[in-house]
């Protein structure tokens, strides 16, 4: 797949994550077999005001390309301006708009899946973006209960000039319930020149399957389902490529990442900066003994005993 001229080197893509996809893990998702990844949401507010902590979200490494960096706001200038900061400082392949973010801390302001509303503003924004940073520019939707519009609303940041469309087949009212519906998906490939990426309930090798037949879209993005296990983009790629199912040991393989994970974490300067536990929960999720071993981890007292429990509770190694 190409996003402008950029060369995707597949079509399975790491969803940007608030408090998730850090540096470390969407290196380690790279490592496995992610396409590309993207930076966890980035405020343009924050980026011209000089918040470092979040500008911060921004720092990638060569070996992470191609990586896309995803900016919020609703301010065509502002969020053109932070981007521009953004591109000159960590040179990003690709500069991504938040359409979809539900969380009421963006939609009061008028940011995230808020914009959806004014589909104009949408257009404005990414027509702005687009003239203004040298980096292809994508956008990340949600979709409205009316087809029509939705359909209107990709259209819009098509014209625009963005260069590849993300689609969550939720609602922003739905939040994280029910299924994703991938007709929407389906229906806006059938509209659009540029790549669509596919994105919701794909959590392995089946669904990631079914999703690119269904909907004949470019890409599937992997959201929730790759947290604490950034091998599954292993076990995709691995069963797209050949048909066959990948055979592993799952919890040596958790127990392998994990350290992988905390070891970059330190090396990186990071570890300070998450939540260590609910990193660590998330790896122990779908293996045998995950909910002893997630009691374990709540009560350790640091990183080395978390990776010890979650050894011995996986019988070693
Ligand atoms: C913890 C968490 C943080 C998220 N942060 C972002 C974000 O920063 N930007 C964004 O566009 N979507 C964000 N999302 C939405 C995901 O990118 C994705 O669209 C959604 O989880 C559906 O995909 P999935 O079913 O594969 O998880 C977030 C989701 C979760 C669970």
């Amino acid at each position: 797949m190409r996003i402008g001229n950029v060369k995707i080197p597949g079509n399975i893509l790491l969803a940007p994550m608030s408090n998730v996809t850090n540096l470390p893990f969407r290196l380690m998702c790279k490592k496995y077999g992610a396409s590309m990844t993207y930076t966890e949401m980035i405020s343009s507010d924050a980026v011209i005001y000089e918040n470092t902590k979040t500008f911060n979200r921004g720092k990638s490494s060569e070996a992470e390309r191609p990586f896309g960096i995803q900016v919020f706001g609703n301010d065509p200038q502002v969020i053109s301006r932070a981007a521009h900061t953004i591109e000159e400082n960590y040179h990003p392949d690709i500069i991504d708009l938040n359409c979809g973010c539900p969380a009421k801390l963006l939609t009061k302001d008028g940011f995230g899946s808020a914009l959806l509303r004014s589909p104009e503003l949408i257009h404005s924004i990414i027509r702005e973006l687009s003239g203004t940073v040298s980096a292809p520019v994508t956008a990340k939707i949600r979709i409205l209960e009316d087809m029509e519009k939705t359909l209107e609303i990709a259209r819009l940041i098509e014209d625009a000039g963005a260069s590849a469309l993300t689609v969550h087949g939720r609602t922003r009212q739905q939040q994280y319930s029910g299924m994703a519906d991938m007709e929407y998906a389906k229906r806006i490939r059938e509209e659009l020149s540029i790549p669509v990426i596919v994105n919701g309930d794909i959590v392995d090798e089946k669904s990631a399957e079914h999703a690119l037949e269904y909907t004949c879209c470019d890409g599937i993005m992997i959201g929730r389902a790759a947290m604490g296990n950034p091998f599954l983009f292993k076990r995709i790629s691995h069963y797209l490529d050949t048909g066959e199912m990948l055979e592993y040991d799952e919890c040596m393989q958790r127990v392998k990442d994990i350290r992988e994970y905390f070891r970059l974490l330190e090396e990186c300067g990071l570890m300070e900066t998450i939540n260590v536990r609910a990193h660590a929960q998330w790896f122990t999720r779908g293996i045998r003994n995950g909910r002893h071993i997630r009691n374990r981890i709540a009560e350790a007292h640091d990183v080395d005993e978390i990776i010890l429990q979650v050894e011995k509770m996986c019988g070693g190694q």
